[in-house]
């Protein structure tokens, strides 16, 4: 039987009536861009965000845009961070996560990730802060949270802000907290394949800052909060009433869902924990969402090659780390620059993970894995 990597009509056919319902509902009120539709799923997501694990819940502020990339370059420029700053990120991650800061005029200055979970290596940061930096992305890679009190540790120092690309982190805790309760700002994309994932594009940005998001919700639609007043000149990138119809429906399984992909992780994590594959380390602080379940081989393609014999699809998630993309030659980091995240792009390889995956999916696929490696 063939395994995919995801199966979006899966996860549609076991919510289908509630889905069609809420969006017959928006036509039916012509809610197609902003109104109250957007406006419930901001206070939703707001307040899903600011459930903490202890019961001392948060008080967060939500504003959708059009996607993650524009809620990553949203928040950035909100910040006020642009052309001559710097912002530290990492390069094993989306173009996106990148593509935000130049997009604001600043500069991305990469550094390397740690050799154990593939995350923002936090030992490296303040060798990289110069008079310009500005503010520190850690990027939430895979579903796992990277390590905030190193880094809100390192920020409270230097005085610089703290950007989450959270985009494929929906629910995971640092510490018991959701991103959007432990940074200046976290940033959600809500791409259908997400853990959290709309019937197109979509994006929202979370933060304890009233103001901040006030000023993001501002940016999103073109600088205005009332129809014919423009404070400043934005951008379009709003959230559609079908998205954000479609993302309330869905936020109400989102916990469910990421416990399937806990339990379908421990389930590949118990299987291949004696294999010659390398498993990413948990820092045990946190509780990831297994947006995807990425393993380690020095043979990597010729096992995604077996798999694929045997039907089962795979990714690499990324074969080609930022600072070696044609784009950002300009960086001026010639291979051999960030050593972990190069040798980690030659060998990862992400295996089927979805909500609906099923126990002999799984089962398939470690057998298909232990024959081939
Ligand atoms: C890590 C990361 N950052 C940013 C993005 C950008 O999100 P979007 O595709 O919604 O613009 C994505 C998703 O594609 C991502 O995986």
């Amino acid at each position: 039987m063939p395994v995919p990597f995801v199966d979006l009509s899966a996860q549609y056919r076991s919510i289908k009536e509630q889905i069609d319902q809420a969006l017959a509902d928006v036509i039916d009120r012509c809610a197609f861009v902003g109104g109250e539709t957007v406006q419930q799923f901001e206070q939703d997501f707001s307040l899903y965000c600011g459930i903490n694990a202890d019961g001392n819940d948060v008080e967060l502020h939500c504003t959708s845009c059009g996607n993650g990339t524009d809620a990553l370059y949203l928040a950035i420029r909100a910040l006020g961070i642009g052309p001559g700053d710097e912002v530290i990120t990492v390069a094993p991650t989306f173009i996106a996560s990148a593509e935000a800061i130049t997009l604001t005029g600043a500069a991305p200055v990469f550094i390397d990730v740690h050799r154990d979970t593939l995350l923002m290596d936090v030992d490296l940061i303040e060798p990289a802060i110069t008079e310009r930096t500005k503010a520190i992305m850690p990027v939430h890679l895979y579903g796992q949270p990277c390590d905030m009190q190193g880094i809100n540790a390192i920020a409270a120092r230097h005085n610089l802000k703290v950007v989450v690309d959270a985009a494929q982190a929906h629910g995971a805790t640092f510490e018991g907290k959701r991103p959007g309760a432990l940074s200046d700002v976290a940033c959600f994309s809500f791409y259908p394949g997400k853990n959290l994932g709309a019937y197109g594009d979509g994006g929202a940005v979370v933060s304890g800052d009233r103001e901040l998001i006030q000023k993001i919700k501002m940016l999103s639609n073109h600088g205005r909060l009332e129809k014919y007043t423009h404070q400043i000149e934005g951008v379009n990138s709003r959230l559609d009433g079908m998205q954000a119809a479609v993302l309330s429906v869905k936020l109400r399984y989102l916990n469910q869902w990421n416990q399937a992909r806990r339990s379908h992780a421990a389930r590949y994590i118990e299987a291949l924990t004696d294999s010659d594959l390398t498993l990413a380390t948990t820092d045990p602080r946190t509780d990831p969402v297994w947006h995807l379940f990425v393993v380690r081989s020095t043979g990597r393609d010729a096992l995604a090659a077996k798999l694929k014999q045997q039907q089962i699809a795979t990714g690499v998630h990324y074969p080609i780390p930022l600072h070696l993309q044609p784009a950002y030659g300009y960086v001026n980091l010639p291979a051999g620059s960030l050593p972990v995240t190069e040798q980690a792009a030659s060998q990862v390889l992400s295996l089927p993970m979805f909500a609906e995956l099923t126990d002999q999916q799984i089962d398939q696929v470690v057998l298909a894995l232990q024959a081939g490696s």
